[in-house]
């Protein structure tokens, strides 16, 4: 179920509106995931072509979705657990996203870092999904009403935080709009 919640063009119905663009950017993180996971069990060129996309929508997206997701919701958080989850699993994902960017050819020719930065980034945004943003807008509507801005923000910055976006503008490739539809 949670496949057609993460992978329809808006995000989940009871989304709080500050947090509907950073849902949506999950999107492209997931087929991200996929592609990774999918591409560790397949030939070089699969894994080369997963990590120059990866790496390409990182750069573009993911990198600074989590800077945010740390500068606004973090001083939202209140439980320590929720906190270090976050910070652990950004830490782990910036240090496997910077080294495809510094040694892309290494990168690709390691099926178990591969697939692990899928289900590492794939398990994060399912967790965020589920428990950090439900109980961000559950404990805190009203803070997260105050940064309405910030999400127009997002949305100016990053086209695939808008709203009726379609992916394949987001990242330049048909193929990423091809994935997207096939789950
Ligand atoms: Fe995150
Ligand atoms: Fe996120």
């Amino acid at each position: 179920m949670d496949n057609d919640t993460l992978t329809s063009s808006e995000p989940p119905l009871k989304r709080h509106p500050t947090l509907q663009p950073l849902s949506r950017e999950h999107m492209s993180g997931l087929i991200q995931a996929r592609n990774l996971q999918r591409a560790a069990g397949g030939d070089a060129h699969q894994r080369r072509v997963a990590v120059e996309a990866f790496t390409r929508v990182w750069h573009k997206e993911i990198r600074s979705h989590f800077d945010d997701e740390e500068r606004l919701l973090l001083p939202l958080t209140d439980c320590p657990e929720l906190r270090s989850r976050l910070l652990a699993e950004h830490g782990a994902l910036r240090e496997l996203a910077e080294q495809c960017a510094r040694e892309p050819e290494a990168s690709a020719s390691d099926e178990t870092m591969l697939r692990r930065l899928g289900g590492l980034l794939h398990d994060h945004i399912r967790w965020e999904e589920r428990v950090y943003f439900e109980s961000i807008q559950r404990d805190h509507p009203e803070e997260l009403a105050r940064l309405l801005h910030e999400a127009d923000r997002i949305e100016r910055l990053r086209p695939g935080a808008r709203p009726r976006h379609t992916l394949g503008s987001s990242t330049g490739s048909g193929q990423d709009k091809e994935r997207a539809d096939e789950h």
